[in-house]
């Protein structure tokens, strides 16, 4: 067993470390305050390789392993959260969904322009009734022989102002349940196709979340993706990936709020030292570090476990559950070790504290992670 990154893993981590610090942090105060997409960064980041990460370089993409998006994840969200998650949802969730099921065709004209950040994704799985029970979906993608027709309503969709290609999920046959669902790739711009408004929300308020309505949409069927009916195991199966992109998030979030809260407590006084002379605020250092190193182990090895082929819907659940509870209990701390100053926007903590709570819901709520942890441990 090595615990050691290799000398690419660092030099990766290094450079999205440096992006981060570089082009992130000077506006990001900003656009949290205006809820502004990071177009230009968007396009800087494909530019380095962020959009496809994982993507064979045949189709754009960057070629790397799991572990290296878990290092990019965690830098990128260290200090933009937002723009983190637009890299989440376009690697894990619609990268990989075409480059496993895709046709040759649908790589070659969709993945190579999202791999290299010239497109964005969407994946739109959630509704208004169907978040956490997702095989209830009330969209309808009716069969007409050499085209679907779809009509319903999609929910929370990160991305979903801003992308160009939407991955679809909908129901073409009730009675077959969750056999009946698919899959369909919708250009922006389609007729019937409308995004409704942003959401205004307590995090991640640089990223962009719609609600999508689709009015007798008209898909040809070659934009289904997979066989009839994988739709829901495609759902899935993506979904086990991007919990390692969300867990890497949540726990750049959490290493992010501890590095401030560390660098704060060396050098604000109070009582006559450094306040990380005071056990008070020394032992929250510690418990600190120990969770988020715990956190990192749980993440890194879900990576390992996709990485290796082994399956990792069950690991990426873990990192995924404490990760994202490690980054909403420590940001809590972060901005109490900064007292006042912790509560003003200039200060980042409280930030990276209202963007930590997302990550306990979306990609699967904390419970929907237990479900499929318990499932697989009583399966045993
Ligand atoms: N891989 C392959 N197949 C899987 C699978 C996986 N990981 N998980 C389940 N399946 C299969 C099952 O084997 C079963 O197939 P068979 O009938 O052939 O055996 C089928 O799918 C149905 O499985 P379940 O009976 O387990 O389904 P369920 O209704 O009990 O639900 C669930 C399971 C885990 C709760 C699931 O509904 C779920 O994950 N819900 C949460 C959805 C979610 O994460 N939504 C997030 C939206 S996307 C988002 O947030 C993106 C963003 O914007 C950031």
């Amino acid at each position: 067993m090595d615990f050691n990154l290799t000398e690419e893993h660092v030099m990766i981590r290094d450079a999205a470390r440096d992006f981060a610090q570089t082009e992130l942090l000077p506006g990001v105060i900003e656009r949290d305050n205006k809820q502004e997409f990071p177009d230009a960064l968007v396009k800087k980041m494909g530019d380095l390789g962020f959009m496809g990460i994982m993507v064979n370089p045949k189709y754009g993409g960057s070629g790397m392993d799991t572990i290296s998006y878990i290092l990019i994840m965690e830098e990128l969200s260290k200090i933009d959260a937002s723009a983190a998650v637009i890299v989440s949802v376009n690697n894990s969730l619609v990268c990989y969904g075409l480059e496993a099921f895709g046709t040759e065709d649908q790589k070659q004209k969709y993945l190579t322009k999202l791999a290299t950040g010239e497109f964005i994704g969407a994946f739109c799985l959630s509704e208004p009734e169907a978040g956490s029970d997702a095989t209830s979906q009330a969209t309808t993608a009716e069969d007409k022989g050499d085209h679907y027709i779809i009509n319903g309503t999609k929910n929370w969709i990160t991305n979903g102002g801003r992308a160009d290609i939407y991955l679809v999920i909908a129901q073409t046959d009730r009675e077959k349940g969750h056999k009946g669902i698919n899959v369909f790739i919708v250009e922006k711009g389609t007729e019937g196709f409308h995004i409704g408004p942003k959401e205004d929300k307590l995090g991640i308020r640089g990223s962009d979340t719609h609600t999508l309505q689709f009015n007798d949409v008209k898909i040809p069927k070659e934009n289904r993706i997979a066989e009839d009916g994988f739709g829901f195991k495609f759902a899935m199966k993506t979904l086990s990936g991007g919990r390692i992109g969300i867990a890497a998030q949540a726990l750049g979030i959490a290493a992010g709020g501890y590095e401030l809260a560390l660098k704060y407590a060396k050098v604000r006084k109070s009582f006559g030292t450094e306040i990380c002379n005071h056990q008070a605020i020394a032992f929250k250092l510690a418990d600190m570090y120990t969770e988020i190193e715990a956190a990192r182990m749980l993440v890194l090895k879900s990576g390992w476990d996709k990485d290796q082929g082994k399956n990792y819907d069950k690991s990426s659940a873990m990192a995924k559950l404490y990760a994202s509870k490690v980054a909403m209990e420590q940001t809590i701390e972060a901005v109490q070790i900064h007292g006042g100053n912790g509560f003003v926007k200039e200060y980042h903590v409280e930030r990276l504290m209202r963007d930590a709570k997302i990550t306990q819901i979306y990609e699967g709520t904390s419970e929907i992670q237990k479900m499929v942890i318990s499932r697989a441990i009583i399966k045993q």
